[in-house]
């Protein structure tokens, strides 16, 4: 059994620190693989890897003439997605996991999955992912070191995160590393957990293969342990992109936004505005997790712990964004898209005629009169940043970028308008912590449904919501040149359920208004519940749809927002004790004068 750590070109081992040493070699007796595989992050290791990978038909090359560098996956059908029902916080307390949290105490966790983990990598290889979140050197950035017995995860954390030789290098002997143990074991449902202990700084996830549960480094790492750690040290860990809007002056304006999965980060953050933005450019940093930390300054600066994307596949299109098309056109790891004879990819919603025939993502025969999907809605694909043709040269700058403007959206087909923002700090962190959308297939479970997804952190959030808010409201004290916060939707729909906002690079219009109040220099109306752009305050030139339809996406519906409020309180209510005081207040402030209002509206005048 080969479990010696990597070894420099002299032959000297790459690392020597006891705790790292003693933890793989306790986990190796608990799992007890054929072989252990410390993972240098070469290239020669990356060729080898696939190769097994495509020997044991874990990878598929595709055509390599047209996507060189690019393989296909297809997961077990019974693991797609993230498992929020199989997740847990294993915090001491249940209050400190909270009520939208699943809790498992901490020695119950570790009992019942050390039975499962037993033996589990018996036949197998064990990878040792050492592995940096956010820039190399960056003093907001984490290390975790991921053990597997994944060869697919190896390869695409290789795409997620700087590791190998490096991480071991930025460790040193430092005993500050997240400890993440998952095992494929028999990708059985009933033996899938993913749990999180956050006062270990450690992760034990066991029977998924997919992505968002065994990139331990993502959501698990850079979200819910980060989060927990960001409150202990004061800093915000999002679920966010990050973005830089370049005026043809060359003006740099860095924004952060929260919407849902699959919500359209992705294409925000690689948006291409139309050609009435002659000029202007989006640069991406990141387009899923942010890690903000106050600066000098008093600003907040926020860096992309991540270094690919894991994006979900169908709708992506040259139409939808056409710099992640590009991003994808090597290099990556597609998982349960459809292949067309000649080795290309293919999902719904990509550009073209849809192909007469195709394996579909469960490698079977599929024709275009099938009823089934030939994409698994929730595909995904694994790209390096590096491949971006929008990628900003900051995304990897060790002091992250400074942040002017934060945006909360979600999938409203009613009463959250275009864009809004907030007064103050509060009424942002409302904003935050009301978010509500549609479900969509990146989570297991209902399609379609709202559901209240404050931050965008509800599968996130590694310790008690209520708590989260508090920490929002608190870092308002450290944060003495903060950034404007704002609502927006781009989903709302008209009666006939059609959307009113065409959405895509046509946002820039939204984005651009956001920016001047950035830099405050456009006006706005006061609405009761934020600043609206006052007519003529959107650029709407040379956008090709009715004025009315514009006028009915940013609309506010009083009757609308009264059903919202309402359904507010007992959503807060089942925050708990933990709930702060100020945002239900500020909650029934918009309530009582929304009926004032209304009141005035229906008495005559002189009355
Ligand atoms: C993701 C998600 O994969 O949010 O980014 O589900
Ligand atoms: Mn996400």
């Amino acid at each position: 059994m080969n479990s010696k750590p990597p070894v420099d070109p002299q032959g000297k081992p790459l690392t020597a620190n006891p705790q790292l040493l003693k933890w793989v070699s306790d986990m190796a007796q608990l799992t007890k693989p054929d072989a252990i595989h410390w993972v240098d992050g070469s290239e020669a290791e990356k060729d080898a890897l696939t190769a097994k990978c495509v020997e044991e038909k874990i990878l598929e090359p595709l055509n390599q003439d047209k996507l060189p560098g690019c393989y296909l996956h297809r997961s077990n059908p019974n693991d797609v997605a993230r498992v929020e029902q199989l997740t847990f916080i294993c915090t001491p307390t249940k209050d400190e996991a909270g009520p939208k949290n699943n809790w498992m105490a901490p020695k119950e966790a570790y009992d019942k999955l050390s039975k499962l983990f037993d033996g589990s990598m018996k036949g197998r290889t064990m990878y040792v992912i050492p592995y940096v979140m956010g820039p190399v050197g960056s003093k907001m950035s984490k290390i975790g070191v991921e053990i597997t017995d994944s060869p697919y995860v190896v390869l695409n954390m290789r795409i997620m995160t700087r590791m190998g030789a490096v991480a071991l290098d930025a460790l040193g002997d430092s005993n500050e590393f997240n400890r993440g143990l998952h095992s494929v074991l028999d990708c059985n449902p009933e033996r899938r957990y993913i749990c999180h202990f956050p006062q270990d700084n450690t992760i034990w996830s066991i029977g998924s293969g997919y992505g968002g549960n065994v990139l331990l480094g993502k959501k698990c790492l850079a979200l819910r342990i980060g989060s927990y750690l960001g409150r202990k040290e004061g800093w915000l860990a999002e679920h966010m992109l990050i973005l830089g809007v370049e005026s043809p002056e060359g003006e740099m304006t860095y924004v952060a936004a929260a919407f849902p999965s699959a919500c359209g980060k992705t294409n925000f953050a690689m948006m291409i505005p139309p050609k009435r933005f002659k000029g202007w450019k989006i640069w991406t940093v990141g387009d899923d997790i942010a890690w903000m930390r106050v600066g000098d300054d008093g600003r907040l600066y926020a860096v992309n712990p991540e270094a690919g994307y894991f994006g979900v596949a169908p709708g992506t299109s040259n139409e939808s964004n056409p710099n992640a098309m590009k991003t994808v056109m090597r290099d990556t790891i597609f998982t349960n898209v459809a292949r067309t004879p000649d080795g290309d990819v293919w999902w719904e919603g990509k550009d073209g005629p849809v192909p007469p025939e195709l394996i579909d993502w469960k490698g079977n025969p599929w024709t275009s009169k099938s009823t089934e999907k030939a994409a698994h809605p929730n595909s995904r694909f694994t790209a390096p940043a590096r491949n971006n043709p929008a990628l900003s040269k900051f995304w990897d700058d060790p002091n992250g970028v400074p942040i002017s403007a934060i945006i909360f959206g979600g999938r409203r087909a009613t009463t959250v308008p275009l864009v809004m923002q907030a007064f103050n700090w509060l009424n942002g962190v409302f904003f935050g912590a009301t978010l509500g959308s549609e479900t969509t297939a990146a989570a297991a479970g209902q399609v379609g449904v709202i559901r209240r997804d404050p931050f965008a952190m509800l599968p996130f959030c590694g310790y008690n919501m209520g708590d989260y808010f508090t920490h929002w409201l608190e870092m308002q004290s450290r944060i003495t040149n903060p950034p404007k916060v704002f609502l927006v939707n781009w989903f709302r729909k008209d009666k006939d359920g059609k959307f009113l906002w065409p959405g895509f690079g046509e946002n820039m219009r939204v984005l651009k208004w956001i920016v001047d109040r950035a830099r405050l220099r456009v006006g706005g109306q006061e609405t009761l519940f934020g600043w609206v752009p006052k007519a003529g305050d959107l650029d709407l030139s040379g956008l090709n749809i009715p004025s009315e339809k514009v006028d009915e996406a940013t609309h506010i519906d009083l009757d609308e927002w009264k059903t919202e409020l309402e359904g507010l309180q007992g959503f807060f209510k089942e925050l708990g004790p933990t709930m702060p005081r100020a945002l239900e207040l500020f909650r029934e402030l918009l309530g009582a004068r929304l009926e004032a209002v209304q009141a005035a509206a229906k008495r005559p005048l002189g009355t």
